[in-house]
């Protein structure tokens, strides 16, 4: 089993201090997952390329940019070039998915594909071998801590057995991920963690960072 990554999501850091909250997953993340929300394809509204670029400049993590926004090839470019490595668009957002994913590619980014929860995971089969991400909601996107929906799990496993036996795409989980969830998630196949809540509001983000890489 390939080693798992820990994204913290920015989501749940406190915004007025958004320097002091990367540095303090600096040591133990893999990733930093920013989320960002048009208040069209979800309710909330969150950020844009500028505040991706002011995060790019506090740090070296990979830079993982989670688009729940309507129409996203429009600001694939603007998020490549505020810093993005990774943009991970939603089927639900993406007639012409195919499309877009090349888009992400020749920006230079690695990209991702989410599926929200009533989403089948086989609507993916024929894109698959394109993705470098796949991303399983388990939770319906907008807001960070909702509780963990179980039936994700079996959403995970399935992506793991249509992958076959290549290493790509990544598996990566997003939404109330937490000691109990992390574990669960590992044995089902996940290889990327995503979690708010259970990291920027613990006492100390980075013991809770090392808690989910043994969960
Ligand atoms: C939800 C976002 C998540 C969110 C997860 O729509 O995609 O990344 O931050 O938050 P928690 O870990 O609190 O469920
Ligand atoms: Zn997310």
């Amino acid at each position: 089993m390939s080693a798992i990554r820990i994204a913290p999501s920015l989501l749940a850091a406190d915004f007025s201090y958004l320097a002091g909250s990367v540095a303090s997953v600096a040591q133990e993340a893999d990733w930093l997952h920013l989320d960002i929300m048009d208040g069209r394809f979800v309710p909330n509204i969150t950020m844009g390329p500028m505040v991706v670029e002011a995060v790019r400049h506090k740090t070296d993590l990979p830079l993982d940019v989670h688009m729940m926004i309507v129409e996203p090839e429009r600001y694939v470019e603007a998020f490549r070039l505020a810093g993005a490595d990774s943009l991970t668009v939603h089927y639900e957002a993406c007639p012409h998915l195919e499309r877009v994913v090349s888009q992400i590619h020749e920006s230079g980014a690695l990209a991702g594909v989410a599926i929200n929860p009533a989403t089948p995971v086989d609507m993916l089969q024929d894109v698959l071998e394109e993705l470098d991400l796949v991303l399983v909601m388990s939770v319906n996107p907008g807001f960070g801590g909702q509780s963990f929906w179980p039936r994700s799990l079996e959403k995970v496993r399935r992506l793991k057995d249509l992958r076959g036996d290549r290493d790509r795409p990544l598996i990566q989980v997003d939404g109330g991920i937490n000691q109990k969830t992390a574990g669960l998630m590992k044995q089902a196949g996940a290889e990327v963690l995503v979690a708010g809540t259970a990291i920027f509001k613990a006492e100390d983000p980075g013991t809770a960072i090392r808690e989910l890489r043994q969960a």
